[in-house]
């Protein structure tokens, strides 16, 4: 079964185009565009190579989208996102983008956004330098926030990334169904640096602790989904859609929520896939195929897609706490279009 299937037909109608929920922070969006495509630390024409071959690939500015929405949300007269907003999401997104290009490396990924990966292009030694001088890009932004607490809570975020990624190697191929540490991981890889800047955008903007904590919550409960539908995809989309291969977690091992729910049955295909996993067979075509299709008839999928609506309706619960806008309304269906992203 397809993530679009799995999904009820209500979700799908009444949710709306990417564009339309981000047109109350487009302009903003235009500005952090333009300042990620300029370089603050070396302008040579090799870098700008580089960093063309990482931002001409796109991506959906998800995160810089969050922090404009939720500062417009929590600013006081409501509606305003000023330059330090603006630098809040350069740098997350530059965060982002630079543990993708390490991520690809460690994944020996070749395609990633529908382009082909910095460490395919040039070389491994090159795409953790890239890697690098992103990250060296957010510590300037950073620092010019001059804001020690956001400083605190990014240097969390950039110790939580390596903690998530460090914890997904050392579990390569063990069969488990620990969901405190399935959920932990993907609050370190993911929700994490969701949170920061839903929590930064209104601490900018001296709001009250209440809206600051919920806002957090708001983060890290979209971020869970977030990585829960990242995971879902990975066992029902195709490479095409996707702009990187699909299939991937297993061929590595890396076992998440679709094939946990079929795990934990220990019935017959719970038993194939067990030792499909353990016995290594997944890392082949053969194998991977057998392993994807008896998560999708056993029930894989739409367990998954509960566990994502779990987090989803998480996440709307903390937006109580802003007064009605239209970007309080933009972060909620931001919700919606997550659930049913395809790519
Ligand atoms: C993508 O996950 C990867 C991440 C969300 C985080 C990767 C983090 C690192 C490599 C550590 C970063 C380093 C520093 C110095 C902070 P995925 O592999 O599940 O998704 P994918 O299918 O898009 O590759
Ligand atoms: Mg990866």
């Amino acid at each position: 079964m397809s993530t679009q299937q799995a999904l009820t037909g209500s979700i799908i109608a009444s949710s709306p185009d990417l564009g339309l929920l981000l047109e109350p922070v487009k302009d903003e969006l235009v500005q952090v565009e333009k300042f990620l495509n300029s370089n603050l630390v070396d302008d040579s024409p090799f870098i700008e190579e580089l960093l063309g071959q990482v931002f001409r690939a796109g991506g959906k500015r998800i995160r810089p989208a969050l922090v404009l929405l939720t500062a417009k949300a929590t600013s006081n007269p409501r509606g305003h996102a000023g330059r330090l907003h603006i630098i809040l999401s350069v740098l997350t997104e530059l965060i982002h983008t630079a543990s993708l290009v390490h991520d690809d490396v460690l994944d020996s990924a070749s395609l990633r956004r529908g382009q082909e990966t910095v460490n395919r292009k040039f070389s491994d030694k090159l795409a953790v330098l890239t890697g690098d001088l992103l990250f060296a890009q957010a510590s300037v932004c950073l620092s010019r926030l001059m804001n020690p607490v956001i400083v605190g809570i990014y240097g969390q975020v950039l110790g939580d990334l390596c903690a998530g990624e460090i914890r997904q190697m050392r579990q390569q191929f063990v069969v488990s169904t620990d969901w405190n540490a399935y959920t932990q991981k993907s609050i370190w890889k993911t929700a994490s640096l969701f949170a920061a800047g839903t929590q930064s955008a209104p601490i900018l903007n001296a709001a009250g602790d209440r809206v600051v904590s919920e806002m957090k919550s708001y983060g890290i409960n979209l971020g869970v989904c977030f990585q829960i539908v990242d995971d879902l995809l990975d066992v029902t989309g195709n490479s095409h859609a996707l702009g990187k291969a699909a299939g991937s977690d297993l061929t590595q091992g890396v076992i998440t929520a679709p094939a946990m729910y079929v795990l934990e049955r220990k019935d017959g295909p719970a038993q194939r896939l067990d030792h499909l996993i353990r016995s290594r067979a997944v890392t082949g075509s053969e194998g991977v195929d057998e392993a994807l299709e008896i998560i999708r008839n056993n029930g894989g999928v739409e367990c998954t897609v509960e566990l994502a609506r779990q987090y989803a309706r998480r996440a709307r619960e903390a937006l109580t706490v802003l007064a009605p806008s239209q970007y309080r309304d933009s972060l909620d269906s931001l919700i919606d279009w997550l659930l049913i992203r395809t790519t």
